[in-house]
């Protein structure tokens, strides 16, 4: 590369608008070494992140083939010259690597390398990779700009020029490489939140379609026998469930809402699927919708997760022999009420057992539309579950 002093700035500039474009952690590395390795003519260029236990997380190389990479074998440990670069706050510039009393050898298949140029690229105090530079290309002398002297450089290839620029380098690899750790970080984050999304999602909609689908598959055992025509409708029952289960399963995994609501609306899903519950279980369990509008469609999916949820608590923990759910109009918006005639709870006993998702969930999916969300329990008092939505 020549070095005229504006086409200089121009690789330079190239070199760091490249490493900030990329925003995986690897990418940057790879830029990085390959914008070190073309703007200092080194024949090899590599830089290592260090991990907690003494060897490195990470080390890319540039100048090397695929397959002699592969020959090479495994990282290299944290040692010799290439750990010196990593707790040692100054650059090193040697003319013959392997004349240093710091090196230990290396693999049989690794390049020969003499002249090195080697510096720590750090954020504040913490040393977070190094970089190498091995094998001055260019044949000295032909750049007017920077005449460099082997004598006066100590042998060695690399110029004072060089580790200066160098230093800007990591300077800027740094800023990326930190960057880039940032940005996977809250991908990671992203992720995370995604399962725990879909965690609450599959409880509240699949597994409650399962025990119902269980239940019913029992009511259908017990008539086989004695009512063979009732059976059958349980089990058209149980297939309806199942398929229920199917499309409930697959809108938790792309995040659609449940498509009955779009086909039938907040109140003839509810009714339904009350229906099935009543016959399904020994408890009475009524519905009554007054006046309700249509409302945004994240509130009437809201709406319905916290109804299932609620009747699926009743009917499991409280031995109610009623439960009664309503469902009014409330100025633009609309009220949801579950109320049962079991034996109640202590609500705030609950809060803290991290196995129970229900409760949290129903309260998470009311603050997500903006609505409130009251749980009213006492032991021996039965409970009544109320959830309002603002409407749009
Ligand atoms: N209607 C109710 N009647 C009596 N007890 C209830 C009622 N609703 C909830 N509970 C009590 O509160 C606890 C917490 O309920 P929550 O829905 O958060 O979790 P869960 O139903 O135990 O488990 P999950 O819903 O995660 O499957 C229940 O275990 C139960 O003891
Ligand atoms: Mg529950």
């Amino acid at each position: 590369m020549s070095h005229g002093p504006r086409s200089g700035l121009l690789a330079v500039s190239t070199a760091l608008l490249a490493m900030s474009r990329h925003l995986e952690v690897r990418d940057v590395l790879k830029t990085i070494v390959a914008s070190a390795r073309e703007l200092l003519d080194a024949q090899y260029a590599a830089l290592g992140v260090p991990d907690d236990h003494g060897g490195f997380a990470q080390f890319v190389v540039d100048g090397v083939s695929d397959a002699q990479w592969k020959a090479i074998g495994p990282l290299p440990r944290q040692h010799g010259i290439l750990a010196a670069m990593l707790h040692q706050a100054h650059p090193e510039r040697l003319a013959d690597v392997r004349e240093d009393p710091r090196f230990e050898g290396w693999p049989a298949a690794h390049p020969d390398m003499s002249d090195f140029l080697g510096l720590p690229i750090r954020d504040g105090d913490e040393v977070i990779g190094a970089l190498f530079l091995a094998n001055k290309l260019r044949p000295v002398g032909d750049d007017p700009a920077h005449p460099p002297s082997p004598k006066a450089e100590g042998g060695c290839g690399f110029t004072e020029d060089d580790e200066e620029l160098l230093g800007i380098l990591a300077q800027h690899a740094a800023i990326a490489l930190t960057n880039a750790r940032l940005y996977e970080r809250s991908r990671e984050l992203t992720i995370a939140e995604e399962r725990s999304r879909l965690a609450h999602e599959l409880h509240d909609a699949v597994s409650q379609k399962l025990f119902s689908l269980r239940l019913t598959a029992q009511a259908a055992a017990t008539l086989v026998d004695r009512d063979p025509d009732r059976a059958k409708g349980e089990l058209q029952q149980v297939a309806a469930l199942a398929a229920e289960a199917a499309d409930e399963l697959r809108a938790a995994v792309v995040e659609l809402r449940p498509s009955v609501l779009d086909e039938d609306g907040l109140v003839a899903t509810l009714r339904t699927q009350i229906q099935v519950l009543d016959r399904a279980h020994s408890a009475r369990v009524t519905f009554e919708g007054r006046g309700v509008r249509a409302l945004p469609a994240a509130q009437e999916e809201a709406m319905l997760r916290v109804a299932q949820e609620a009747l699926h608590n009743a009917l499991r923990h409280s031995g109610a022999a009623r439960v009664d759910v309503t469902l009014e109009r409330r100025g633009p918006g609309a009220v949801l009420r579950v109320s049962d005639d079991g034996g109640g709870f202590e609500p705030r006993a609950t809060r803290r057992a991290g196995r129970h998702l229900g409760l949290v969930s129903m309260r998470d999916r009311t603050n997500g539309v903006g609505g409130r969300l009251a749980v009213e329990s006492a032991p021996g008092k039965g409970t009544t579950i109320e959830m309002e939505v603002p409407g749009g």
